[in-house]
């Protein structure tokens, strides 16, 4: 633009323009035509002018996505059209029964068309657009009246906030869609990883993870949540007409909204048994729940005829995939002791093969869940998994004969024997013994992981023994361990002690944010320890800061802010921390300049071992500057990183073209160099 003076109202427009059309390459195509840093550069421009000229600012601007404030409760929406739900095919032989009953009333002998789609697992909501702008977002509540979650929906980058006119076309006055939001797979392994280590209950399955997060009261956090969407069918519609399902979705697709890209059209019913058991194979490789395949008749006019019956349309049919589950005897229920001293109810199994793992535990969740469904020892139960998450029992399939009693929450804790504390109306039992050696193992293994101090060889049974015979009793212990003392203990030679040792001493040499989140205070996860880490540049600095402060740091809320508070409150863990400031070397956490997300959203896999850094530092580096991990090299991958003795990654990465790295030029990628 040398030379040419814009006016800024102009600029706006124009960068307005150019970032809408690069967030819809890059989040609803996948298919990005420049640089995370270049996108970021343009934000930025924007982000300065309407600072300059706040008069300029638009509600849908792609600077105002997470602009409201936390609101107290949501709203009411009525939807202009009842959402409906599916009726279900639970066999083969169902879904014929479906197509010739749509036949039947059609009185038709030809094969209907149909588009086939996967069911997504996640949460049904209602975007409407006036004149090209999202006005709302809702819930699908009752069908009938859902929640205005706007706010949290604005958040969602593959929600466009201004449609794309299509070409030879005007945009419908009013367009409802309505589309089912998503918490993506792998992002939900790492959201729960980050809940466990902070000790916040996981989320039982992604479907919750999406509901939680678009139900937050503080758009900031849904914003923090990498949510999806994908558009499945229409509302009301005004001024533009489609004549069939596909229609539809080809036109909202033109029009800058995400469809999902396996919906297919069948020519019969038949070929939507093919199209159910390709997608039966593929949803494993999905990084989304799927639970089925929904047939619905191509045709509006047909659609039309068909009517509903009883709150589901005739025109379409869910055929859910198979449970991944199996049948099995508990053993016995058993409670474990976390890092915070609550107590969690397991059950154990005969080991029972399912979905390609040996399972031989479940977890309980909590004793309100372990009364609902009258579980006990000695029954079968009925296990699933649901995709990578921790098995649980769906029901009991076989009572035990003779039964046992029903389970109770013990009265002391089975570790140390202490006082259990229970509050009225809580689900949770907590064991209040600070020096119960189950919590204190729990917190050695909490701080020995991997993301804290990454002691190596620092395993469950030596922290056992060590706890048992009293040589650990506070963190700081640790380093205070001498070699005659480890060998001493079983399974551990001299050499094994010297090495232990020596990990210990260089784990001395650390990062304060490995410490922060190697001290487990609750609602204090590896990110949120980094967050305080850059923030707070010594463990005393944090130590001292206040509730305001903490809150005023990025991405903490009210829970984390009074937890931290609340820990370091505490006589004994201000003493342990000090105490352990003495022995570390600390180094602090810098920002990097230039953006914390040089690698934003770029998918990387690792292959083959690297100098400089393990593989875990590799990913956590990568998670850290933006960046993603994929298990698989696939046409998605952005980079694969490839280290000494690759495997067959390195092939699959050549053969679909996809950029290779080496050690150096990672490190370059990472240093925001290249
Ligand atoms: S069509 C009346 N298509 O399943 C038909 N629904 O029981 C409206 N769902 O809450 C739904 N994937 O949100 C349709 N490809 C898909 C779907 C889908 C998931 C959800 C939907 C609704 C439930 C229907």
């Amino acid at each position: 633009m040398a030379g040419i003076v814009e006016s800024p109202g102009k600029e706006a427009e124009r960068l307005r323009e150019q970032l809408d059309r690069h967030n819809y390459l890059y989040y609803v195509l996948d298919q990005p035509e420049i640089t995370d840093a270049e996108y970021d550069r343009l934000l930025r421009q924007l982000e300065a002018l309407e600072a300059a000229h706040p008069e300029l600012r638009t509600p849908d601007s792609p600077t105002q996505r997470v602009g409201a404030a936390p609101s107290e409760k949501f709203g009411a929406v009525a939807h202009r059209r009842p959402m409906l739900s599916l009726a279900n095919a639970m066999d083969a032989e169902e879904m014929a029964e479906f197509d010739a009953r749509i036949k039947r009333f059609l009185k038709s002998d030809e094969e209907i068309e149909y588009v086939a789609e996967v069911k997504l697992d996640g949460l049904a909501v209602e975007l409407v657009y006036e004149d090209g702008r999202l006005a709302t977002g809702s819930t699908r509540g009752d069908g009938v009246n859902g929640e205005d979650v706007t706010a949290n929906i604005r958040t969602i980058r593959s929600v466009p906030l201004k449609l794309i006119k299509p070409p030879h076309q005007a945009l419908p006055k009013l367009l409802e869609v309505r589309g089912e939001v998503i918490f993506p797979r792998r992002a939900f392994d790492r959201l729960n990883a980050e809940r466990i280590r902070a000790d916040e209950a996981p989320f039982a399955n992604p479907r919750n993870a999406a509901a939680g997060s678009l139900r937050q009261l503080d758009p900031k956090v849904t914003a923090s949540r990498p949510l999806d969407i994908f558009v499945h069918s229409p509302g009301l519609i005004e001024g533009t007409g489609f004549d069939s399902q596909w229609e539809f979705l080809q036109g909202v697709r033109q029009m800058g909204l995400k469809v999902n890209p396996l919906s297919r059209i069948c020519a019969s019913g038949a070929a939507v048994l093919e199209y159910w058991n390709e997608m039966s194979e593929k949803r494993h490789e999905l990084d989304y729940e799927a639970d089925g395949v929904v047939a619905k008749v191509n045709s509006f006019a047909l659609q039309e005829r068909l009517g509903e019956v009883s709150r589901s349309p005739r025109w379409a049919v869910a055929y859910k995939f198979k449970a991944q589950q199996a049948e099995t005897k508990v053993r016995a229920i058993e409670v474990q002791v976390g890092r915070i001293g609550s107590l969690t109810p397991v059950a154990k199994l005969e080991p029972v093969a399912l979905a390609g793992v040996t399972i031989s535990n479940a977890s309980l969740h909590n004793l309100d869940e372990i009364r609902r469904k009258d579980i006990r020892a000695g029954d079968t139960a009925l296990i699933e998994r649901a995709g990578d998450v921790i098995p649980y029992v769906v029901r009991v399939t076989k009572k035990g004969h003779p039964r046992a009693d029903e389970f109770q929450m013990p009265r002391h804790c089975p570790e140390c024997g202490g006082a259990i504390v229970h509050e009225e109306g809580e689900v949770a039992y907590f064991c209040v013994n600070a020096n119960c050696p189950a919590r204190m193992r729990e917190s050695i293994r909490h701080f020995a992981s991997k993301t804290a101090l990454d002691i190596d060889g620092l395993g469950d049974k030596l922290v056992a023994q060590l706890v048992e015979r009293g040589l650990v009793k506070e963190l700081d212990d640790i380093f205070r361990l001498t070699a005659e003392q480890i060998a001493g203990l079983e399974r551990m030679a001299d050499k094994s002690a010297a090495n232990l040792i020596a990990a210990i001493e260089r784990s001395r040499h650390t990062t304060l944010d490995r410490v922060i989140n190697g001290l487990g205070i609750r609602h204090v996860g590896e990110h949120t320890a980094r967050q305080l880490a850059i923030r707070f540049r010594t463990l005393g600095e944090l130590m001292k800061a206040g509730e305001e402060e903490l809150l005023s740091v990025r991405d903490i809320g009210e829970e984390a802010a009074r937890s931290i508070r609340e820990y370091f409150d505490e006589p004994r863990n201000r003493r342990a921390v000090e105490r352990l400031a003495e022995l570390l070397d600390v180094a602090p956490v810098a920002e990097p300049a230039e953006g914390r997300d040089v690698l934003r959203g770029k998918a990387f896999v690792l292959t083959g071992g690297l100098e400089t850094m393990t593989r875990d530092e590799a990913e956590r580096r990568i998670l850290s500057a933006g960046g993603r991990i994929s298990a698989a090299v696939s046409r998605k991958t952005d980079f694969v990183v490839a280290g000494a003795d690759p495997g067959s990654k390195l092939r699959k990465a050549e053969q679909l073209g996809v950029k290779v790295l080496d050690e150096r030029d990672f490190l370059k990628l990472l240093e925001g160099e290249a």
